[in-house]
């Protein structure tokens, strides 16, 4: 099975509680350039991931490494600041660990973003994208292996992007007054950009944007019984489509550049779901 030992993110969530006792009924996971959103979490305990038995650390710069654990108004919440990606070389049960952490320490719902290529007609870097399903093409799954009590061995992919988040998010954007596209995220294992070829057979295939992350969590976690939501930072055009070459620096320039909306949707999206 390529989720984590049980065992192990027992442990781990063991060594979070020692800490920062809340439980917390929301995950959040910020993925490159968009992790300061946890600075809004009010009275937040911090842990770098280093401090925490089992939870790998990422080396990808724009991504921290910190688990923050707080309140964004009454709801409590553990953000994930920094994730690990399978195309750094990590087996997918560190990939998942962290969003298996959440899960254990008592999320019910989980909240994920990330940075990705613009696919769809319309989009702009610095656009952010609502993500209703994805294409998992990633060439695996955390699903692999034996069957584990409790986990769904056929697990059922027709809603994976919660509905009622979904609703919440769009709420959230029009309170807010910024425009939120909607599409299909494509998650690669990268880590090279994607030629312009794969991006025409993307947009073929019905993805909206395309990206590295995210769609191993999402198994993991709806395999643990967990709700998700997640939006894309659309940080640049996908390979061809801008008519220069892409660069880390330009995604982590946008990302740079949304920070304030992003983090006020995040908020906003969060007290529209779990507040009312
Ligand atoms: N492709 C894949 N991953 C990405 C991109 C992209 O264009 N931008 C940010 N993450």
């Amino acid at each position: 099975m390529s989720l984590p030992n049980p065992d192990f993110v027992r442990q781990a969530a063991a060594a979070v509680r020692a800490r920062a006792p809340a439980i917390p009924s929301v995950g959040v996971v910020l993925g490159s350039g968009l992790g300061a959103f946890a600075e809004d979490l009010e009275s937040s305990v911090q842990i770098p991931y280093a401090e925490i038995p089992y939870l790998p650390s990422p080396k990808v710069a724009g991504h921290a490494g910190t688990l923050h654990l707080g309140r964004i108004g009454q709801v409590s919440v553990a953000c994930l600041q920094g994730r690990v990606h399978a195309y750094e070389g990590h087996p997918l049960e560190d990939v998942v660990f962290g969003v298996s952490l959440l899960a254990e320490l008592g999320c019910k719902s989980v909240l994920l973003s990330n940075a990705a290529g613009g696919i769809a007609d319309g989009m702009q870097a610095g656009d952010l994208m609502l993500i209703t399903d994805h294409l998992n093409l990633s060439g695996s799954t955390p699903l692999l292996g034996p069957a584990r009590d409790g986990i769904p061995r056929f697990l059922d992919m027709t809603a994976a992007y919660s509905p009622a988040l979904q609703r919440s998010a769009r709420r959230a954007a029009n309170g807010l007054q910024v425009s939120l596209h909607e599409g299909v995220y494509a998650g690669l294992l990268g880590p090279s950009y994607e030629t312009p070829a794969e991006i025409r057979m993307l947009r073929t295939l019905g993805a909206s944007a395309v990206g590295m992350s995210t769609v191993l969590e999402v198994l993991a976690l709806r395999a643990l019984g967990v709700e998700v939501g997640a939006i894309s930072c659309i940080t640049n055009l996908a390979a061809g489509l801008a008519g220069h070459v892409l660069t880390h620096e330009d995604v982590k320039e946008t990302a740079a550049r949304v920070e304030t909306t992003f983090r006020a949707l995040f908020r906003r999206w969060i007290l529209e779901a779990f507040a009312a």
